[in-house]
């Protein structure tokens, strides 16, 4: 049972495949760009959504939200300077490791914490990993994998500590309308003060809330026009546009779909539930709340102990044997983790909960 790459099973909105069907019956498939429309129903959702006025020449269009962030450890990097350094909180989704390297620069990591069953950036561990050089700290926000919506007293935390080494802050919000506890809200890092705002590139996209991240819709919002300069500079020749497919079904997505949206969330909100239940029965796991996304980060540490796996047998390896692909925390810093993706139907998951019992209570663990 796949439970693993971030994406949804269910089909996307109703809306979303008319547009799309619409376009496909128009026939004439040349190359395209955001259209005023689909640039005013963006800004319209911000604004809606977070009460976020955003500026139309802030946007940059992306293919995805990965080609972002690399795009971004390439723009910030200053010329003079080879060692400039990318940082970044650890466990954290595997391309913020990956995109310092393909940048050709150093990554430094540091631990988030544990603290009473709920994990927190950890300042002190970021303080002590940012280098003179550091110029660039990448945020997940809300966090994949540990599923927080971090508050604002977090993200005023945060944006001192960049202002402490003036820093710019890259805030990956792609997950954004994915909060499920309903007494949180998403607050974009960019909305904490003007200050934020200049030092800030906040990527976000349609793909994951409406489940079409196979079409490849994104857009990075740079309100200061220094960095905004860098970034295009640095997409000039290699980046293409977003596909005429994909600007179609952001533009419906975004305009057309609050009742879908809403139906998700409560679906994923009871998926959530029954998974947090089930792994506080199990011996040997463990997960903190997820408070956002539809993923949840499970320490399975305990419980590869417990079964004596063979030295180069991870926990996510064993569930394999057992038929549950979770994603393999090594991957995303954390051996010893596994990732698993509930944005499936509630009878899928029950039937990979019934799994992930009989896996746990009785294992067969291979020679
Ligand atoms: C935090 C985060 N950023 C980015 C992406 C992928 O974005 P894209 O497919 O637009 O490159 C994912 C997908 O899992 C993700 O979880």
């Amino acid at each position: 049972m796949p439970l693993w790459v971030a994406d949804m099973d269910f089909a996307a909105p109703p809306a979303v495949r008319k547009a799309l069907e619409k376009r496909v019956a128009h026939g004439v498939f040349g190359y395209g760009a955001p259209c005023p429309s689909l640039i005013d129903g963006v800004l319209d959702y911000l604004a809606r959504a977070y009460d976020w006025r955003v500026q139309a020449a802030w946007l940059v269009w992306l293919p995805g939200l990965v080609t972002g962030i690399n795009v971004t450890v390439r723009s910030v990097r200053d010329a003079a300077d080879d060692a400039a350094g990318v940082l970044t909180s650890i466990p954290v989704y595997p391309p913020f490791l990956a995109a310092p390297k393909n940048g050709a620069q150093p990554l430094r990591t540091a631990a988030l914490a544990q603290v009473d069953g709920r994990w927190k950036m950890d300042i002190e561990a970021l303080e002590a990993a940012c280098l003179p050089g550091t110029k660039l700290l990448l945020l997940c926000h809300p966090h994949n994998p540990v599923g927080r919506c971090w508050s604002r007293a977090e993200l005023i935390q945060l944006a001192d500590f960049a202002a402490r080494h003036d820093l710019v802050v890259c805030s990956d919000e792609i997950h954004c309308d994915l909060i499920l506890d309903t007494d949180k809200r998403h607050l974009p890092f960019a909305m904490l003060d003007e200050a934020a705002a200049e030092r800030s590139i906040t990527l976000m996209a349609p793909s994951k809330t409406f489940n079409i991240p196979g079409l490849g819709c994104s857009f990075a919002i740079i309100p200061n026009p220094g960095l905004r300069q860098r970034f295009l500079r640095v997409m000039q020749g290699i980046v293409p546009h977003v596909n005429i497919l994909a600007l179609a079904a952001c533009e419906a997505a975004f305009r057309d779909c609050a009742a879908w949206h809403q139906e998700l969330l409560g679906l994923l909100r009871q998926n959530r539930d029954r998974l947090e239940a089930t792994v506080a029965a199990l011996p040997g796991l463990s997960m903190t709340h997820v408070e956002a996304t539809y993923l949840a980060w499970i320490d399975a540490r305990a419980l590869a102990q417990g079964l004596s796996l063979p030295g180069d047998m991870s926990p996510a390896a064993y569930f394999e044997t057992r038929g549950l692909g979770f994603s393999d925390g090594a991957d995303f810093g954390a051996p010893g983790w596994v990732r698993c993706n509930f944005g499936c139907a509630p009878k899928l998951l029950e039937h990979a909960l019934v799994r992930l019992r009989h896996a746990v209570e009785n294992p067969v663990v291979p020679a």
